[in-house]
């Protein structure tokens, strides 16, 4: 499969709404069946200095996955920044999440120079936790009930990756 890797446009929202919507994807991140292609306008020329989101995009320009780094705003956390990732589900499990794991991760080492990345995800999303150990993104706590998913109040992991330069 042939994708590339590169900045996300405005004109990717499109894709980028159907990606949050799908079934397969939503349901592990916060994403809701009902979100509307102009909430991600708006999040897209909200987007600042300090945010970093990248596309995976098919030849045709379909958007099958994006992944990005919001860095801390504070002045005290600035070496710190939170990490989403999401992949279409028809491509999920062919190496789409490694490739934007080692883009967003080149940026946040070798580029911003960051010390902490941290993200939250599911207690039983298997997949994407061997995604982030296979990264050196180790457990930090347990959130109990701390998102609704299909019905039920679930836990979420804290996980983070320390690099000291
Ligand atoms: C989690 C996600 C981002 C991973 O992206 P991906 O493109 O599917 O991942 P890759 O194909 O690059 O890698 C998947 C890895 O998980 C492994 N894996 C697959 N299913 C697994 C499972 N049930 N348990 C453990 N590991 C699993 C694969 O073997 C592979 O590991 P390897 O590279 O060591 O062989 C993607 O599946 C996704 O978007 N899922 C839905 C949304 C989501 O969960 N987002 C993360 C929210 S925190």
């Amino acid at each position: 499969m042939n994708f590339t890797i590169r900045p996300m446009e405005l004109g990717d929202a499109p894709g980028f709404n159907v990606l949050r919507r799908m079934p397969g994807v939503f349901e592990n991140t916060l994403g809701l069946p009902s979100e509307r292609v102009q909430r991600n306008v708006e999040g897209f020329q909200r987007l600042g200095p300090d945010d970093h989101i990248f596309v995976a995009v098919l030849e045709d320009g379909t958007v099958i996955g994006s992944a990005g780094l919001n860095v801390h705003p504070n002045p005290r956390m600035r070496h710190g920044a939170e990490l989403g990732i999401l992949v279409h589900t028809d491509y999920q499990n062919q190496g789409v999440g490694t490739a934007l794991m080692k883009t967003v991760l080149d940026l946040a080492d070798n580029w911003l120079m960051l010390v902490r990345v941290e993200l939250e995800v599911f207690a039983d999303n298997e997949r994407a936790i061997h995604l982030y150990e296979k990264f050196g993104f180790e457990k930090e706590g347990l959130l109990r009930m701390s998102v609704v998913r299909d019905g039920q109040y679930r836990d979420n992991y804290k996980m983070a990756r320390i690099r000291l330069p």
